[in-house]
């Protein structure tokens, strides 16, 4: 069996901890915690018993070496701590978005292929059964030409004031969103028409709307929103400490089919005096005390990938490039009232 890789992980948030976790589960070994709040940094490394923690990568860089950093912090440092970690010789893991522009991205992207660094971008929908399936049923031809997709998100209306607003939503929600769009259709953008609005009281836009079309002609149109009420069902409450709800839909529309997927769906339904859930069985369930789901068939992936074991076809960079672009347009957009050619 070959050594385990050695991971850090930066940023000990509510993601951060679940990864530390995750990638320890995978087989990895952990040697260091990293956020820039020294004492979240200590106490998520005791926790999972990680030797190492400090407020920056070099603080937990030590002779046994580092293979992989996982950036798992604010949306606004992912960039910098990629590239960081490009450029100390590590290989990449960096939770969506990429970066906040189209710029960023490629310059990372063109630096880790100058190195002969991998990077996966944690779109983690990608690793979800029902989209995998659906990827694998386009690839087959079962549902002919793809001629449009139509995606929506809905996330509880108590996050927004908490982190959907810390950068432009854009890149919290619809990012999700931007991202199945381009692994469905598989090419870039060419031209991206949006608007937002605000819920009552929000400060920044929380209600987003658009219409990407496709080099070949075939749209998506993709909204996302911070609406739901704090008594929408509970689809999260598990591992992740964060209560409240994930509400989306995907629907393609081929020329010989069409396909609709539901998030939360009926199938699972608990009601107590306390609330109503519809756990979450597929992002990162708990299964024989393991996280489970697509953050695990991620983790496994990209360790294959690290490992120099497969390509990264599934998360191809080109294509995390392709979604910065078009969340870029989005912003752009909504903000002159125009369309904006890519
Ligand atoms: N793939 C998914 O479905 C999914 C789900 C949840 C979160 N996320 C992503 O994971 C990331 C973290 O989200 P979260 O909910 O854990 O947020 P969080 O606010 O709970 O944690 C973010 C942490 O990053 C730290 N941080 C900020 N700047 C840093 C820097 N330069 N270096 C090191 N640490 C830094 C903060 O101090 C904080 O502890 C976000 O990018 C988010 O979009 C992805």
């Amino acid at each position: 069996m070959s050594d385990p890789l050695r991971v850090v992980v930066a940023g000990a948030g509510r993601f951060g901890e679940l990864h530390v976790r995750a990638w320890q589960e995978a087989g990895a070994r952990v040697v260091g915690v990293v956020d820039v709040d020294a004492g979240r940094a200590e106490a998520v490394a005791r926790r999972w018993g990680v030797a190492r923690y400090g407020t920056g990568l070099s603080a937990v860089r030590s002779a046994e070496g580092v293979d992989v950093v996982v950036v798992a912090s604010d949306e606004s440092s992912h960039s910098a701590l990629t590239d960081g970690a490009i450029d100390a010789g590590c290989d990449v893991f960096v939770e969506k978005p990429f970066a906040l522009s189209a710029a960023a991205a490629e310059r990372t992207a063109a630096a880790a292929r100058a190195a002969g660094r991998e990077i996966v971008v944690g779109h983690i929908s990608r690793f979800a059964q029902p989209y995998r399936y659906l990827r694998s049923a386009l690839h087959d031809g079962m549902l002919g030409t793809l001629w449009a997709t139509r995606l929506h998100r809905d996330f509880s209306r108590s996050w927004f004031a908490d982190f959907g607003d810390r950068v432009h939503p854009v890149w919290e929600s619809c990012i999700h969103d931007i991202d199945l769009a381009v692994f469905f259709h598989a090419e870039p953008a060419a031209r991206v028409f949006a608007t937002e609005s605000r819920a009552a009281g929000d400060a920044a836009p929380s209600v987003i709307s658009a219409i990407v079309e496709f080099a070949s002609g075939a749209t998506s149109t993709i909204q996302s929103a911070w609406t739901v009420p704090l008594r929408g069902p509970q689809s999260l409450a598990g591992l992740l400490a964060l209560d409240g709800t994930i509400d989306g839909e995907a629907q393609l529309i081929g020329s010989l089919g069409t396909a609709r997927q539901r998030l939360i769906g009926d199938a699972l339904t608990v009601w107590t005096d306390d609330a109503s859930l519809t756990p979450d069985l597929s992002l990162w369930p708990e299964e024989d005390g393991r996280v489970g789901g697509a953050l695990r068939a991620e983790i496994a992936y990209a360790s294959a990938v690290f490992r120099r074991e497969r390509a990264n076809s599934i998360m191809p960079v080109d294509q995390a490039v392709w979604g910065v672009a078009i969340a870029e347009a989005v912003v752009a957009s909504s903000a002159t009232g125009e369309p904006v050619s890519l």
